[in-house]
């Protein structure tokens, strides 16, 4: 808070001690108006913690890279992918009786519209166990995904400079947890001539109006994408989505993509030394991050990743935790397309390997990445784990004191 705070006083600071003392209170106003509207929707909107981490999270592991053409634009050669990437689909849908199974088989045999075109009906759903309201939710908008954009950032890549694209899912409420990202892994700078731009990506909070607060913070930063649709975890699909159809159109050169949650500290720099070391097969398509494998949905109606049998039966795809995961920018085009034949799924890195499953693009598992066991602080702020990437579940003041302690470091001391 304090942060959004600094930044709305240290505008009006000139001319008369008069108009000083008047900006000094509309700040003071501003400020208040902020905390409260903090407060209101910290009650009304509980942060969503991480308090079961998915069953399996074996040991990374590496494994070959397939190599996938560039996506012609004729339409022509673009269709015939698309059948065959279909046709390599319906063997690895698992054959259930379950919704999601018998949606996705139909889906790939073309009788139906793309999975982009919005319809209001509620599916015809045999629930032998309870579905949560947001489960039901999903079920009806499933459909959905042409959303207006309220804010964009089209210029945000020029040319082709950019090397790596942070894209952070943050909520519209978060002021703090992006501020303390801007101010620290998140800086839009060049590492040795390397590019790094920062995006967030935001829906909307229903019973509040953010959008004065939204459009300051963005006239100053210039990073929140927001789209017109509710914010909520079953809605990450969702952004997952849109977010790709923008950067196919507004960012489509960029080497790489580094998409995450607004509470994950990342060692930007390291990442992309990593990044660019790695050889032109890997540079196309490549998908790494804490890799989870053999993972079967939650069957316990209390956990926040609920999945009845009656919506969804079979393992999961291998997939990358979606604290936070990195993939090549070339691979965009293709996620956007086989995102509107994979059925939608409400949980969003599950979806995400999905699509890379169809692919046929392996995730890589790396060790730096830690999206569900975190090391402890300590062992972080004295820089042991030197091959650290990417830590989650991070306070704003965690990320500020980590990067402050890792960039005061001597050279010869940094991580
Ligand atoms: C960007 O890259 C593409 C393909 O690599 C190239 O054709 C184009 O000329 C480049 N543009 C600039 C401005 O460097
Ligand atoms: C997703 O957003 C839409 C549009 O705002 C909303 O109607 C729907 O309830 C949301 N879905 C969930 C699961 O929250």
């Amino acid at each position: 808070m304090s942060l959004v705070v600094d930044r709305l006083a240290a505008k009006p600071m000139h001319r008369s001690a008069m108009v000083r003392c008047r900006k000094f209170s509309i700040s003071v106003v501003a400020l208040l108006a902020l905390v409260i509207i903090k407060i209101f929707i910290d009650v009304n909107y509980p942060p969503l913690t991480l308090s079961d981490p998915p069953s399996v999270s074996p040991e990374p592991e590496r494994s070959p890279i397939t190599m996938l053409e560039p996506l012609q634009d004729d339409e022509k050669s673009t269709l015939a992918a698309l059948h065959s990437l279909a046709q390599h689909l319906r063997k690895l849908v698992p054959t259930a009786g379950a919704y999601w199974n018998i949606e996705q088989l139909q889906l790939l045999d073309f009788k139906r519209p793309w999975a982009w075109v919005c319809s209001k009906s509620t599916p015809q759903i045999q629930a032998p166990e309870p579905y949560t309201g947001l489960l039901l939710s999903f079920l009806t908008q499933d459909q959905c995904r042409n959303h207006r954009m309220i804010i964009n950032q089209p210029d945000k890549c020029p040319l082709n400079k950019t090397f790596l694209l942070l894209a952070i899912k943050s909520s519209p409420q978060n002021f703090a947890q992006r501020q303390a990202i801007r101010d620290t892994w998140g800086t839009e700078r060049s590492y040795g001539g390397r590019y790094v731009r920062l995006v967030f990506l935001l829906g909307t909070v229903p019973v509040l109006d953010l959008s004065p607060l939204l459009e300051y913070e963005n006239s100053r930063s210039h990073d929140l994408l927001q789209w017109d649709f509710e914010d909520t975890f079953f809605n990450l699909t969702l952004k997952d989505q849109l977010f790709l159809g923008w950067a196919r159109t507004y960012c489509s050169r960029a080497a790489y993509i580094l998409k995450g949650d607004d509470d994950v500290f990342v060692r930007t720099p390291n990442i992309v030394r990593i990044l660019s070391l790695l050889g032109s097969n890997k540079h196309h398509s490549l998908y790494m991050g804490h890799v989870v494998k053999l993972a079967r949905p939650y069957r316990d109606p209390k956990s926040k990743y609920y999945i009845p049998t009656s919506f969804y039966m079979g393992f999961y795809p291998p997939y990358a935790g979606g604290g936070g995961y990195v993939f090549s920018g070339s691979l965009t085009p293709w996620l956007y397309l086989v995102s509107h034949f994979v059925f939608p799924f409400p949980i969003d890195d599950v979806y995400t390997g999905m699509c890379f499953l169809v692919l046929g693009v392996k995730p890589v598992g790396h060790p730096g990445f830690k999206t569900f066991n975190m090391p402890n602080k300590e062992k972080l702020s004295d820089c042991s784990d030197r091959n650290l990437l990417l830590v989650h579940q991070k306070s704003p003041q965690e990320i500020l004191k980590m990067w402050g302690a890792e960039s005061k470091a001597p050279p010869s001391q940094r991580c």
